[in-house]
């Protein structure tokens, strides 16, 4: 596998580094609270995983799938819930769990979604940002491991036709995988 990166940008550990630093704040900020975190299946499953056993504090973990209605209309917005939670977020303090923003339309209409059902409040965890989304600021991320290049990335959750995301550390693939 990693023979097919061209660059690795975020090694493993690197990344662990970062998950303990957004898992610190993430304590300080719902000490006292019920967390519920959200994962956004299927790539949040490694930020999921690590960012849980990071914290110090009781957290409750439930999963949704979505998918975008394609990449001509994925542009607007508009995406299918493919699975919901399990769980009732009225009154409850949840963070979503995110690999990646890329332009934000995703999370941006999730937000909007799960904002309907009354959550006492909403945050956004996510691994890697891409420019598009740093530059719209169409969600806010409050808890961002990395801004990273516009490349074709994988690793660590992020997949190309389904491969690479049991990568431990996120990398560049190479161009010569997919032309
Ligand atoms: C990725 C990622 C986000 C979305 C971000 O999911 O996990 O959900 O794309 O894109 P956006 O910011 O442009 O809306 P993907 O559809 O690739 O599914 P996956 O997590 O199963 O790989």
């Amino acid at each position: 596998m990693r023979a097919d990166l061209s660059a690795v940008l975020y090694d493993e550990d690197e990344i662990a580094a970062k998950i303990n630093e957004l898992a610190v704040r993430i304590d300080q900020d719902y000490e006292g609270k019920d967390l519920l975190m959200v994962g956004i299946l299927n790539g949040a499953v490694m930020v999921m995983a690590d960012l849980s056993r990071a914290l110090r504090n009781h957290c409750e973990m439930d999963w949704m799938a979505i998918s975008s209605y394609g990449s001509g209309v994925a542009s607007s917005g508009v995406v299918r819930i493919l699975k919901d939670m399990n769980t009732s977020i009225v009154d409850r303090h949840v963070l979503i769990v995110e690999d990646i923003v890329d332009t934000g339309l995703t999370l941006s209409y999730l937000i909007e979604n799960l904002r309907s059902r009354n959550p006492a409040s909403i945050e956004v965890c996510a691994g890697f940002r891409k420019p598009e989304a740093a530059r719209n600021r169409r969600v806010d991320v409050k808890y961002l491991g990395f801004d990273i290049p516009s490349d074709f990335v994988v690793g660590y959750g992020l997949d190309y036709a389904g491969r690479y995301r049991n990568l431990r550390g996120l990398g560049i693939l190479d161009p010569k995988v997919y032309s």
